[in-house]
């Protein structure tokens, strides 16, 4: 079974027409404070993340003897055959009284996953190209928690303030238009939308870097979705792995609430109160050649006939138990974000 298209994946094709991408969604798999890219093994790691897909998803992730697809019994993916893991930071509310709430998520317009994230692997213009699905043991990082300069943030990660749940009007590409690169200022009554989107170039040898982020490339010129050429160094075209990200800020609108001295009420759980250290983790986890049949057979939007879809339900009720054990201020309000990271 797989989805008719849904108003919002209409509202993506249109500042897509020229593209090839599929789009999928995946329910929340834990809410931890682990980070086996960047932290392996440290249980807890310096901040929280919220994580979806395989539940192979653990502390430590060894590339050499960890299989996703192997390893894991489920996934919050809707597509089955996706043992990928995906996880970025999560945001907080910090009150006029100092205390915390985390932002909780919702799913995506015409997607019926519980919070977690909506996931896109965009081919790109460019009709003809072969674009390389990547190997097992593949992994990448894109953005610096530690930025905190808004010219240092890489193109196409960004925030959008919706004025409504319906996502009307139809705030165009993502990072175009009024997206900022930092937190909304204002009050948005459709939460927001963070979009986290990855190099499309690869070097076509390293699995993984030390600073997960050398492996990888923009075009050389133009841009991936107007069918710019990689690199020479990088010259493999790989799927541009791209999160929508939905934030519920709703609960937080009383500008009562926020801070009297005028200061950011948002702060990313690694302590940053601009939001330019946004960033995401990716670890794949495909099955087989799941992801390269879905590439070569341009799986468009939330329809792809080559892979196995499971029911919203199934991807849902794959959850992890959290494995650091601490309150995540989901429903009660901290004193301290967890792990206590500085607020700057
Ligand atoms: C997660 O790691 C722990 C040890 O740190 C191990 O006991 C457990 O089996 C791992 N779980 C999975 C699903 O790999
Ligand atoms: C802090 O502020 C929040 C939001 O206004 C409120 O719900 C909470 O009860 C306050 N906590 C304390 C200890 O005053």
């Amino acid at each position: 079974m797989w989805l008719k298209p849904t108003l919002a994946a209409l509202a993506a094709a249109s500042f897509s027409s020229a593209q090839e991408l599929m789009r999928f969604g995946c329910s929340q798999l834990t809410i931890d404070r682990i980070d086996p890219l960047v932290n392996p093994g440290s249980v807890p790691s310096p901040h929280m993340h919220q994580i979806i897909g395989g539940n192979s998803f653990n502390a430590s992730m060894d590339p050499n003897s960890l299989d996703p697809p192997t390893a894991s019994s489920c996934t919050s993916c809707t597509y089955s055959e996706d043992f990928s893991n995906y996880w970025t930071a999560n945001v907080y509310f910090r009150a006029r009284n100092g205390t915390f709430k985390m932002v909780p998520l919702f799913a995506n317009l015409g997607l019926n996953v519980k919070g977690g994230m909506t996931v896109y692997y965009i081919r790109g213009y460019q009709p003809n190209a072969r674009v390389t699905a990547f190997p097992p043991g593949f992994r990448m990082l894109v953005g610096d928690p530690n930025n905190r300069d808004p010219n240092r943030v890489p193109r196409q990660l960004c925030f959008r303030c919706e004025h409504n749940m319906q996502q009307v009007p139809f705030g165009g590409a993502p990072c175009t238009g009024s997206d900022t690169k930092g937190f909304p200022k204002d009050t948005c009554g459709g939460g927001w939308r963070v979009t986290v989107t990855f190099p499309s170039c690869w070097d076509g040898k390293t699995l993984d870097t030390p600073d997960h982020k050398s492996h990888v490339a923009y075009p050389a010129t133009g841009t991936f979705e107007s069918g710019g050429a990689c690199p020479s160094s990088h010259p493999v075209k790989i799927p541009q792995v791209m999160y929508e990200i939905m934030y519920d800020t709703r609960a937080f609108n009383n500008k009562a609430e926020w801070p009297a001295d005028g200061s950011s009420p948002w702060y990313w759980s690694h302590g940053d109160p601009t939001g330019y250290g946004i960033h995401g983790d990716y670890v794949f986890g495909w099955q087989g050649d799941a992801l390269q049949r879905a590439m070569d057979t341009k799986c468009a939007l939330d329809r792809c006939p080559a892979l196995k879809r499971q029911t919203d339900a199934e991807a849902i009720a794959c959850t992890k138990r959290q494995i650091a054990n601490e309150d995540i201020g989901d429903n009660k309000w901290l004193t301290e974000l967890p792990g206590a990271p500085p607020l700057v």
